[in-house]
């Protein structure tokens, strides 16, 4: 048995932006997602995830990850929604496996899944999972990746299928771990304090891929992306120069930057409001949403948001930084 593990991420800076060049600040947070790899007798691909079995015949398998290649294809010809690539979340894993399957195997692999990690919130889920399931496979079978950047590489490729565009955000944090500035270069830096708190302000109804591509349709060739870049550059020098209120500064900067782009609902603006008047600062991370109330997580400093939270009927809890990215794990 082959097991591995992958962090949480949160984005302090650089959500959407990123995914036009601009610098970007995300780091790695617990929980971690854990994955297991198993040998199965027969040519088929077994998942176990969430209470959730699916299973598929090896050949069924590589059917299934030409059509979804046919269909990204499609995605970026701008013929279908990006929503219309995956039809279960299932199907990535199946994706993700099919990278290394031949289609003559004589065995199969079962794979189970225990992601703490709430789905489709802004803390890299499908990330995490992804490259747990691509660091155990590639020791499962027997052709590991070269090198990190290759790991986020092949991350990022599989999670076209359910971001559309997006960037190597997502991925670096969970393969690298720690606090990562993505500029030009990648560069890690002081791991994260403990003055950080998330909360959770419901699952957006819109995904991150069709949030990305909503602000990819009204500001693609928009100015406001070097606004973006200058916030995250004063970000970052803040928070290497422990430099407090310019650090609130620039997390508020940050947040109505996000709620130009359309991706904050009023309820969760409103939100933030009370956290600065209580001498805190707040941004959404993430995709934010561009539909219904719930905009996933708000990243929160300066305050403990916790009886801010209880009465707007939120959760929340202090955010606990991971130095490791992922990683094979012992039996
Ligand atoms: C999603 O976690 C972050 C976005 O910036 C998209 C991306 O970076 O791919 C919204």
């Amino acid at each position: 048995m082959i097991h591995a593990s992958a962090p949480a991420k949160i984005i302090l800076s650089g959500d959407h932006s990123v995914v036009y060049g601009a610098p970007a600040l995300v780091a790695a947070i617990s929980p971690r997602v854990k994955v297991t790899l198993q040998e199965l007798p027969e040519p088929i691909v077994r998942l176990h995830a969430d209470g959730q079995h699916a299973e598929m015949s090896i050949p069924d398998c590589l059917e299934l990850q030409a059509e979804l290649d046919e269909l990204h294809d499609d995605f970026m010809e701008g013929e279908i929604s990006v929503h219309d690539v995956l039809e279960s979340g299932s199907e990535l894993f199946f994706y993700a496996l099919s990278q290394w399957l031949q289609p003559d195997a004589r065995k199969g692999v079962e794979l189970w899944m225990d992601s703490p990690i709430p789905i489709g919130c802004g803390l890299g889920s499908s990330a995490a999972t992804i490259a747990a399931v691509c660091c155990a496979a590639g020791k499962f079978f027997g052709e590991p990746l070269e090198d990190l950047q290759s790991l986020v590489a092949q991350v990022r490729f599989i999670e076209r299928l359910q971001h559309g565009r997006g960037s190597a955000l997502d991925a670096s944090a969970v393969v690298f771990g720690g606090v990562v500035h993505l500029a030009d270069t990648l560069t890690e830096q002081a791991p994260l304090d403990n003055n950080w708190w998330v909360v959770h302000t419901g699952k957006p109804a819109s995904s991150t891929g069709e949030c990305v591509a909503a602000v990819r349709e009204k500001y693609e060739d928009s100015p406001i992306w070097q606004r973006f870049s200058e916030v995250t550059n004063r970000f970052q020098a803040a928070m290497t120069a422990g430099d407090e209120p310019a650090l609130a500064q620039a997390i508020k900067d940050n947040q109505r930057l996000l709620e130009e782009l359309g991706l904050v609902p009023e309820r969760v603006q409103s939100f933030v409001r009370r956290i600065e008047i209580a001498g805190g600062a707040a941004k959404i991370c993430g995709a934010g949403c561009i539909v219904g109330e719930g905009a996933g997580a708000v990243l929160v400093r300066g305050v403990d948001p916790t009886t801010l939270a209880e009465e707007a009927g939120y959760g929340c809890q202090p955010i606990i930084g991971d130095r490791h990215g992922v990683r094979l794990e012992p039996a």
